[in-house]
């Protein structure tokens, strides 16, 4: 659905309605520098919706290249997961059977449970057809793949630069094929949405907003950060969530290769940032990245708002502050939080990014418990892949 348009009086007011929560908060918490970082984006994202209506959005991005002339590999951490990715690369073609057929609208076998869209708990749902129901199963995970589709074009362009910037050689490679895996990952989801599901969304503003910020930054390090820690590891954790609720085996079997992939890039996150983050930065460099990583959680958060299903089918229903806070009530919101936090907050603290400071903060999320959680690199796929309650 699209969004009103910018020029109008109204569509105007209305996307500075959507934009305000985020600046408003990022202020009241205290947070400037990281407000200074996502200004620019969210004004392109949410009042001139740069992502909206168009075939392709440009932006201008600087940061700086490191060559390095001693082709050092020694880093066997690095080394290992460059082997392994080296020895488990996938071919999107013939790895995956795409023959397989189904009916995304069908109501016996249907492909996501009724429980995880929020509109369940409401008296309409009871009147609903069976035709509308799956519309709105079929809408909800067309919405979620479409955004994680959105976000692995935004790795793939971060894994490249990220390649071109960090010190060392054996990160280099590392990236490089990491560059590959998400490369994969973007042609599978696509076909899989065009192909499989026959609906599609645009990129959601609050992705949008971050995935710019992150690319226009010109530090490695907070593109890392950003990328590798946060929002792949975010990604990692809502693959796992909809790969337990998926009944479509072409789709689990996309998400099983795409989550070991995943993982490896996160592992691969903690890995170059776990040292660099204790011995390169000073105090206060740290604590900006702490606050930064919470804003990112926050964005990532309300990615899965689904303002777009709102805007679908419960405008009648409930305004935007009203629906946010609906979602945030929702099973399915409750079980993105719990797949997602307790795969980020160990690395966060794993890389030093999760001191007393900001320990409240994720506390009033209520998502602190998970700071003993077991960190990536210590977990075996059959971990990452349990469902989460
Ligand atoms: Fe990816
Ligand atoms: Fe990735």
């Amino acid at each position: 659905m699209k969004h009103p348009p910018t020029k109008t009086l109204q569509g105007l007011l209305l996307n500075v309605e959507r934009a305000l929560p985020l600046a408003s908060d990022i202020l009241l918490r205290g947070h400037l520098k990281q407000l200074r970082l996502f200004l620019g984006p969210a004004f392109n994202a949410f009042i001139m919706q740069a992502g909206k209506g168009v075939d392709s959005s440009r932006s201008n991005v600087t940061h700086e290249v490191q060559f390095d002339w001693l082709y050092l590999r020694n880093d066997p951490v690095m080394r290992r997961l460059y082997e392994a990715a080296n020895t488990s690369q996938w071919n999107a073609e013939s790895d995956i059977d795409w023959s397989l057929v189904f009916d995304p609208m069908d109501s016996i076998v249907p492909i996501i449970p009724d429980s995880y869209c929020p509109g369940v708990v409401l008296p309409e749902w009871q009147h609903f057809s069976a035709r509308e129901k799956a519309e709105h199963r079929q809408s909800l995970l067309s919405f979620m793949l479409s955004q994680i589709l959105h976000g692995e074009q935004g790795a793939l362009f971060g894994a490249a630069q990220i390649m071109q910037g960090m010190p060392g050689m054996a990160g280099k490679l590392l990236g490089a094929s990491q560059v590959a895996d998400e490369a994969r990952h973007v042609d599978v989801f696509h076909r899989y949405l065009s192909e499989k599901l026959g609906k599609s969304y645009e990129i959601n503003e609050n992705l949008f907003v971050l995935v710019q910020a992150i690319m226009s930054d010109s530090r490695w390090d907070v593109k890392f950060l950003g990328m590798q820690i946060m929002i792949e590891g975010f990604g990692l954790g809502a693959f796992t969530m909809i790969r337990n609720i998926v009944t479509e085996p072409t789709l689990k079997q996309i998400l099983k290769l795409v989550i070991s992939d995943e993982a490896r890039h996160v592992n691969f996150g903690v890995t170059a940032l776990e040292r660099f983050y204790r011995e390169e930065l000073s105090e206060g460099e740290r604590r900006e990245r702490e606050d930064l990583a919470f804003e990112i959680s926050l964005l990532l958060q309300r990615r899965f708002l689904a303002h777009e299903i709102h805007q679908e089918y419960w405008t009648h229903r409930f305004n935007t502050r009203q629906w946010e806070a609906f979602v945030m009530d929702s099973q399915l919101m409750s079980m993105f939080r719990s797949s997602m936090f307790r795969l980020i907050i160990p690395n966060l603290k794993r890389i030093g990014l999760l001191s007393d400071r900001i320990k409240p903060s994720y506390e009033k999320l209520g998502v602190l418990h998970f700071e003993n959680a077991p960190v990536i690199c210590q977990m075996s796929a059959d971990e990452i892949l349990a469902p989460v309650s």
